[in-house]
């Protein structure tokens, strides 16, 4: 029998979002697609609507503000829009120094990362629980485990996002909504390129398919946490199990001297 839910996603318009978007599509999910690109946003509800006959909604929104993230809530509530899932799945990443990073870049990802999926889940939640039916389906990484040197505020926002769901799962025990994490580790699609890292696939990255494959899986199953793939599985054990006081330099070792890549340190040519 098709599926009757509506599910909304942020970030649909590439990447693991857009794989989401297509997973749910799979299961006759009625779908609300956000992204910051109105002519991509309408390619990709157009495919998925030829492809798998649902109902695609598009709504080009900017998470990066409050005011972006308000006028989103206003849109889905003037279209009277019933979301039984939220996906959490928007974001972009900072890479440098924190000393010399920009500001207002840093405010932008803290909004789309925090405040974004905090609005949103606060505005959306209690119709789930009224109903009895629904989730949320919010995007970490393998960062939500260990500090991220130079991406400080973007590891922090992870972590943040790691908490937020564990606790609201518990929270919502025994009411019908489950919350799932998913977080993944070095994933291809347009994020690293944004930055200006390079993109290739080796035996640590996963493709977006993969990523969002495993994450809708472990949601439809009322997983608390999905870490995809063998090399973050890895990552997150040792994360676990190392030294807190260690985890600065294990993101270092493995980030950066495994992968042969120069960290942007302060201390230019001195030894590391
Ligand atoms: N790729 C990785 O290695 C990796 C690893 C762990 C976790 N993640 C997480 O996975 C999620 C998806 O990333 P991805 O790898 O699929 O990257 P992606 O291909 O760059 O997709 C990011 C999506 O988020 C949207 N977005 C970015 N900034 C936004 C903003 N300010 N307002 C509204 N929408 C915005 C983008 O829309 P536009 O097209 O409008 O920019 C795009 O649809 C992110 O939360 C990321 O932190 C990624």
């Amino acid at each position: 029998m098709k599926s009757t839910r509506t599910v909304l996603i942020t970030g649909a318009s590439s990447g693991i979002g857009l794989e989401l978007a297509r997973c749910f599509a799979r299961d006759g999910d009625a779908l609300v697609l956000t992204g910051r690109d109105p002519a991509a946003l309408a390619a990709t509800a157009e495919d998925l609507r030829r492809a798998h006959a649902v109902t695609v909604t598009t709504f080009a929104a900017e998470l990066g503000t409050d005011a972006g993230i308000t006028t989103l809530l206003g849109q889905i509530a003037a279209a009277k829009l019933e979301i039984d899932v939220l996906v959490n799945n928007a974001g972009f990443g900072v890479h440098g120094n924190f000393l010399t990073l920009d500001a207002t870049q840093e405010l932008a990802l803290t909004t789309v990362h925090l405040s974004a999926p905090w609005r949103l889940t606060k505005a959306l939640l209690p119709a789930m629980v009224a109903r009895g039916r629904g989730g949320v389906l919010n995007i970490g990484s393998i960062y939500s485990f260990s500090p991220a040197p130079w991406q400080a505020l973007y590891g922090a926002a992870k972590s943040w996002l790691l908490s937020f769901s564990l606790s609201l799962r518990e929270e919502l025990h025994g009411t019908g909504v489950n919350v799932t994490i998913l977080c993944p580790g070095t994933t291809l699609s347009r994020f690293r390129t944004r930055t200006g890292h390079r993109d290739r696939p080796s035996w640590f990255t996963q493709t977006s398919l993969e990523v969002a494959v495993a994450g809708h899986r472990g949601f439809r199953r009322g997983r608390a946490l999905v870490v995809p793939g063998v090399a973050s599985k890895f990552y997150v054990f040792g994360a676990r199990v190392l030294p807190t006081s260690w985890l600065g330099r294990y993101v270092y070792y493995t980030a950066y001297r495994l992968r042969g890549m120069p960290a942007p340190r302060l201390s230019e040519g001195k030894k590391s």
